[in-house]
């Protein structure tokens, strides 16, 4: 018997920092200039200030105080977190301190490349390392996250087929309906047409669909496998040679590679070019869109490209390569966010070929496991129960019989299960196929006990539903907040970035 943990997280009523303190607490006494040193003329008499900065004034304690509490309140959560399609790892220590040390906490991307040897060199070294894993001949870091190397693939073929005198007939971008919004999205952005093919019953869409969507107008298609149900399509190999028949290029995101790593090549199954998560896959810090790293790898055919510097090594020295005129442009400032790839490459290295083989197999095991658990909870539907076939790192499941049931919805399933000390799930990306999804992903993190407690709260959760679905519906309880409007962020009236417009919005609200 998993034995349900009796949690409450912290809950402080904490005012915003502005509204703390009081006139004259400090935390910190300066000494004033001394008039004759002429220090407090430096500033032109223009820059000086008339009055005081409107800030909070507060001792050091009150300070420590403040961000303790609501440190408290988020930190309070670190439970079991099954975020599917997102691969949570754990972070290591090691990795955060090593990055920490002032050799490279401190270094600037303008100092002179004979300076930056040692960061450079483990940049060059994770590449050799994702090369391998994917057959490609370069990669760059530059992206800050998924949706960002999936753009870089969208700017590259432009660049492509305009180098050709062929962007105005290569016009079109093929993926399917459950393709990451990202890959359409950064294709449309880039200025492609997007051709989205439906689902068949077996999870994946109909080579026959594709044969009828490629032409001479293709310029890429982009395909995540598995996709984010947890559904490899066996037919990938034809599905490239289909799309490279008609001359277009073929673009592999790699997000749920965690269920194939070690097992498959991007090149060796035809691909152009393939993206890694190393936030996901590669136990980097998790946050996409910006503090994240999407590597990019492609062929040496779509090198030329690459957006600016590329790293490489000449003789003994490792260089910044900007001379690049084929260059499809900036994808991001400097080389990427540094850090997430020197743990990344913590990460590569401490694994080994043969341990990363192993996370994946220990991922496919752990989502098994789970899928026969949940298969036997009433009120679950596990999505496309016809495909026999097992899944790989994660199953889309779907809360449907339950919600027509009780009508508690997936939103309050996870709220409620985040009285227990159970991170929320990720339910799924948009559009909805499966009604009420959820997307549990173990990974190769969780030993069977996490995994047993996340699923004996779900059951319990599930059990509520039935004897006492008010609870449910207005979960969660014991959080510092309670359940947050979605509506509230369609109207700017009621949320504020900063404290100005805060107050300003909040007089209006009182007016
Ligand atoms: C298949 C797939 N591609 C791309 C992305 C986008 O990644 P990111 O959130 O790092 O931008 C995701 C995110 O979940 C994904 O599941």
């Amino acid at each position: 018997m998993t034995r349900l943990p009796q949690f409450h997280a912290a809950k402080w009523d904490e005012p915003l920092v502005m509204e703390l303190g009081r006139p004259g607490a400090r935390g910190q006494l300066f000494t004033l200039p001394d008039p004759e040193s002429g220090v407090d003329t430096a500033l032109p008499e223009a820059l000086l200030r008339s009055d005081r900065p409107a800030l909070p004034e507060l001792t050091e304690f009150e300070v420590q105080r403040h961000y303790l509490h609501l440190s408290q309140m988020t930190l309070g959560m670190m439970g079991v977190s099954l975020f599917g399609t997102c691969t949570m790892k754990y972070n290591s220590k090691t990795s955060e301190f090593a990055t920490l040390r002032p050799e490279l906490a401190e270094l600037h991307p303008y100092q002179h490349p004979e300076t930056l040897q040692g960061v450079l060199e483990i940049m060059h070294d994770l590449d050799a390392i994702l090369r391998a894993l994917s057959g490609m001949d370069q990669f760059i870091f530059q992206a800050g996250g998924g949706a960002d190397a999936a753009y870089t693939m969208a700017a590259v073929a432009r660049a492509y087929w305009q180098d050709r005198g062929m962007l105005h007939q290569r016009t079109e971008m093929v993926t399917s309906i459950q393709a990451h919004p990202c890959n359409p999205a950064t294709a449309a952005s880039a200025g492609f047409t997007v051709i989205n093919l439906p689902l068949e019953e077996n999870g994946y869409p109909s080579l026959e669909a594709l044969k009828a969507a490629v032409s001479e107008r293709t310029a890429l298609i982009m395909i995540n496998n598995p996709d984010d149900m947890g559904i490899y399509n066996p037919e990938i190999r034809e599905w490239v040679r289909v799309a490279k028949e008609a001359g277009a290029l073929c673009f592999y995101d790699h997000a749920n590679f965690n269920g194939v790593m070690g097992k498959l090549s991007a090149r060796e199954l035809g691909f152009d070019a393939c993206m890694f998560m190393l936030h996901k896959t590669f136990g980097a810090p998790k946050a996409g869109g910006g503090p994240a790293v999407g590597a990019y790898g492609c062929s040496a055919e779509l090198a030329p490209y690459l957006p600016a510097p590329i790293i490489a090594k000449s003789g003994e020295t490792y260089v910044l390569d900007e001379d690049r005129p084929k260059s499809c442009g900036k994808i991001r400032e400097f080389w990427g966010n540094v850090p997430q790839v020197v743990k990344a490459y913590a990460w590569a290295r401490g694994m080994g070929a043969e341990g990363i083989n192993l996370a994946s197999d220990i991922s496919v095991v752990a989502n098994n496991y789970m899928d026969k658990k949940l298969g036997e909870i009433s009120g679950l539907a596990r999505s496309n129960p016809e495909i026999s076939l097992r899944r790989m790192e994660m199953t889309r499941w779907s809360l449907q019989p339950l919600y027509e049931e009780t009508g508690v919805d997936t939103f309050a399933v996870a709220n409620r299960m985040a009285d227990y000390g159970i991170d929320p799930y990720w339910m799924s990306h948009e559009p909805w196929l499966v009604p009420q999804p959820f997307t549990p992903e173990a990974g190769e993190l969780w030993s069977k006990e996490d995994i047993d407690l996340w699923i004996a709260v779900l059951a319990k959760v599930v059990e509520e539903a039935r004897e006492t679905p008010e609870l449910v519906k207005t979960a969660p309880h014991n959080q510092p907040i309670a359940q947050v409007k979605g509506e509230v962020f369609d109207d700017p009236s009621r949320w504020a970035m900063t404290w100005r417009a805060y107050q300003r919005k909040r007089a209006a609200a009182k007016a």
